[in-house]
């Protein structure tokens, strides 16, 4: 069938309208999708990167990534110095798809050598038998990571597929009206940006923390997650001004950090604090929150706490725990704030406590180590 068009298109491409052209490059790329080295499929693809129309140029640098590697490499090079922008963008961002795969693979390969050295060194100092007990310990973690994360992604897919079921249906029968397909759509985009929110979430908890530190002041680290927290807010329709915030920072205090992941910490703790305020249909409710801070030894303690509902005493026990996936904010948690802002104080060799009474409201404890510099010096080693 391919190989059919593949003569027809070499012996005179004008006998097919270009639209059709360009439909025949989806073709091609659910051939390849499904047998990756179809010799036809390929044939035309480099048939169709020459083709005069810059729409089906530009439909073969949408189907690069499928290509093996061979093909892709040429193709890519080629598109990416066409002479229409449109194809050359196409090009670009498959050239960035592949790059970011790679680095991706290279960062996996690192990390899995790496965890495997550390086994190695655990057996040395501790025997085979405690090397194979935190191995097992460790997988178990793992398979409780990951049934939590299929049961998230599974209460987002199913009512996605429902919809899209719904909606199939109402066409089916002649039966779509414009509500109809507004309110539908409306709710796959509600499923789809929480979906883009805990596979973000997921990323945050999954990298590590790089390892340069620089000196920063405490207080502006806690206007940005301020700022960050109101942004979100804003962004998910809520009103943040019933909520008073009372910051008593004092204004020298530095700490030493990597900044970026010291303020999402920050932030995820008092986004909680706010969202302590949510009621269903009201929004956010009056109530307040404080942040203060103070020096004990060689740390910082900042202490977050609101004056909302609390948690009973069997929840707090769990959110202790700091598992990803626990969240009591149905379709709006991702359960993933406080195990991301433990990960990243961890990292510090730092601590965050919570404590919390039902009725009783929620306080947060976290220590940093404090930054003796001037908080302008330059490290030497970087945040990435
Ligand atoms: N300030 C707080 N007040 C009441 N409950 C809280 C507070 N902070 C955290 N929690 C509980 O801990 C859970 C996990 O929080 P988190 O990891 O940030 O995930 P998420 O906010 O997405 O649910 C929340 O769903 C909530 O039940
Ligand atoms: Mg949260």
């Amino acid at each position: 069938m391919l190989n059919d068009t593949l003569v027809q298109l070499m012996g005179d491409r004008e006998s097919m309208p270009w639209h059709e052209r360009r439909s025949l490059v989806n073709r091609i790329g659910e051939t390849l999708r499904r047998q990756g080295d179809d010799r036809d499929a390929l044939a035309l693809a480099h048939v169709l990167a020459e083709d005069p129309k810059w729409e089906v140029r530009q439909a073969v640098g949408d189907i690069l990534p499928i290509l093996p590697r061979d093909e892709f490499m040429a193709l890519a090079s080629e598109l990416a110095n066409d002479s229409n922008s449109f194809v050359r963008q196409a090009a670009e961002r498959a050239l960035e798809r592949r790059r970011e795969g790679t680095r991706w693979q290279s960062r996996t390969r690192s990390c899995i050598e790496q965890t495997q050295n550390d086994l190695l060194v655990f057996e040395r100092m501790y025997g085979k038998i405690a090397a194979e007990n935190a191995r097992a310990i460790a997988e178990r973690w793992f398979e409780i990571l990951v049934a939590s994360t299929v049961h998230e992604i599974k209460g987002i897919l199913s009512p996605l597929a429902a919809t899209v079921t719904r909606l199939h249906r109402s066409e089916s029968r002649n039966s779509l009206d414009n509500g109809v397909v507004s309110e539908g759509l409306a709710k796959m985009k509600d499923r789809i940006a929480f979906l883009e929110r805990l596979v973000m979430d997921m990323r945050d908890y999954s990298r590590s923390v790089p390892p340069g530190r620089r000196c920063a002041l405490l207080c502006a680290i806690i206007a940005e997650a301020q700022s960050l927290v109101f942004e979100n807010l804003q962004a998910n329709g809520l009103d943040s001004s019933p909520v008073r915030l009372f910051v008593n920072v004092p204004k020298g205090i530095q700490v030493r950090v990597a900044r970026h992941q010291v303020v999402a910490a920050v932030k995820n703790v008092l986004k909680n604090a706010y969202e302590a305020y949510f009621r269903e249909n009201r929004g956010l409710v009056a109530g307040e929150v404080h942040v203060r801070a103070d020096i004990v030894a060689d740390n910082v303690r900042i202490i977050i706490q609101d004056n909302g509902p609390g948690m009973a005493a069997v929840d707090l026990r769990e959110v202790q725990g700091f598992v990803p996936g626990r969240t009591s904010k149905k379709n709006r948690g991702t359960g993933f704030g406080l195990p991301i802002a433990r990960r990243y104080i961890m990292a510090h060799r730092g601590k965050i406590d919570i404590e919390s009474r039902e009725m009783g409201g929620t306080k947060v404890t976290i220590i940093l180590p404090l930054g003796l510099e001037d908080p302008n010096d330059d490290d030497e080693s970087t945040d990435h």
